[in-house]
């Protein structure tokens, strides 16, 4: 089910619904079975029905990649076991001797991937601030073969203008990929931005219920599409079908979780801002926030994540994220829970600590995923855990 060029478009929500899944054509099945199978039977030596060996296609992995290609306004869609399988997949279009261009407040996960096992094969990276794109264009050399970006960035929530990133790349002749897992395509389409590449760790938002870990890329070129769907199953990191089904189940109710999320975070963010033992909130909805214009043009809206720094540091921000009843204290984010999290030992500590003080994150700050539940509720449990930190 496509965007034909002779009816109107369809809307968001009901591709989330039907792109990629037509009824069964086996069975006429309305919701996408899981063909948990490895195999399939081929009719001759020569000749099979499209499919063949699970790693290389399963028909329940390739509706998930045809609906995830459809929302992010792609023509090619590539599933992953996880985030950072798709992170490494995209990897796969450099080569050893190029370079990457890198902004330099990205998940910690992926700056790992970046320091610590990609150098080892000779792929060269840069660090820059982006949300300074001339920082971008300083570092580019011969050799760059990507501009890497994420926005909004993980966990402080700078705007990185995807455009202006997308454009210098082009002039370069490299790249660029977005890491869209903050935005989600409900709120934020890169390849309509003039990027490449829009990731996901669908294991957020996308998937939206905190049950299964993955990740996918959209992407409109064909001869890049090629290379990248030979290499994810020349090295193998795709998701199981059930896992891709659960994606799948997941994405149906994007919009409605997104525009709620996002609610919730607009009412969590300005009740922590007039709070005493909180220094300062980090959101682009605020009119104030530094990227908040450069959102509202590239963006349809401002996403479900707050992260705010406590004015007693890291004993009132430990006591904090422990007071929590209602906020789960764990990694990740985008599940229909509340989750908070503490980017300086958690999702970040694979950052130095003069790198992560550098990027602002200090001791006092945490990471809250703003769920589903009641907004007083949440509301009502971030006062009852400030009260607590203002007595360590
Ligand atoms: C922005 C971002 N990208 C990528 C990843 C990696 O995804 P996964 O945990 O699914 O491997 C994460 C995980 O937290 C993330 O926050």
């Amino acid at each position: 089910m496509g965007r034909d060029a002779d009816r109107k478009p369809l809307a968001f929500e009901t591709l989330a619904i039907h792109a990629g899944q037509e009824p069964d054509p086996a069975t006429g099945a309305v919701i996408t079975p899981v063909y948990q199978t490895v195999t399939f039977a081929h009719d001759a030596v020569d000749r099979n029905r499209g499919w063949a060996y699970s790693r290389s296609g399963n028909p329940t992995r390739a509706a998930l990649e045809q609906c995830l290609a459809a929302l992010e306004g792609g023509r090619f869609g590539l599933a992953y076991a996880s985030g950072m399988a798709a992170i490494a997949g995209t990897m796969q279009a450099v080569s050893a001797g190029e370079h990457v261009v890198v902004a330099d407040d990205l998940y910690g996960g992926a700056y790992r991937l970046f320091t610590r096992v990609l150098p080892r094969y000779d792929v060269r990276f840069s660090f820059v601030d982006a949300t300074r794109p001339e920082e971008v264009a300083k570092a580019v050399t011969a050799d760059t073969r990507m501009v890497w970006i994420e926005s909004p960035t993980n966990p402080m929530l700078r705007i990185v203008d995807v455009a202006a990133c997308a454009e210098i790349a082009r002039g370069a002749g490299a790249l660029c990929v977005v890491d869209n897992t903050f935005a989600t395509p409900y709120l934020q389409n890169p390849l309509a931005l003039g990027a490449h590449v829009a990731l996901h760790s669908t294991t957020k938002y996308v998937g939206g219920h905190s049950d299964v870990i993955g990740g996918a890329l959209v992407l409109d070129d064909e001869e890049l599409y090629a290379r990248l769907k030979f290499a994810q199953n020349a090295t193998g990191g795709v998701p199981g079908p059930w896992d891709a089904w659960l994606t799948l189940r997941g994405v149906k109710t994007l919009a409605l979780r997104m525009r709620r999320h996002e609610e919730s975070a607009d009412r969590v963010a300005r009740f922590l801002r007039g709070h005493p033992g909180v220094a300062a909130v980090h959101w682009p909805g605020f009119e104030d926030h530094p990227g908040h214009a450069l959102a509202k043009r590239q963006s349809r809206g401002f996403g479900g994540i707050v992260t705010i720094e406590l004015a007693g540091g890291e004993p009132a921000a430990r006591r904090f994220c422990e007071s929590l009843r209602l906020f789960a204290l764990g990694e990740s984010l985008g599940g229909v829970e509340s989750l908070v999290g503490y980017p300086w030992l958690m999702s970040h500590a694979a950052f130095p600590p003069e790198e992560k003080r550098r990027k602002g994150i200090t001791e006092g700050v945490v990471r809250l995923s703003i769920g589903l539940e009641d907004a007083d509720d949440l509301c009502a449990d971030l006062e009852q855990a400030l009260a607590a930190a203002a007595k360590a």
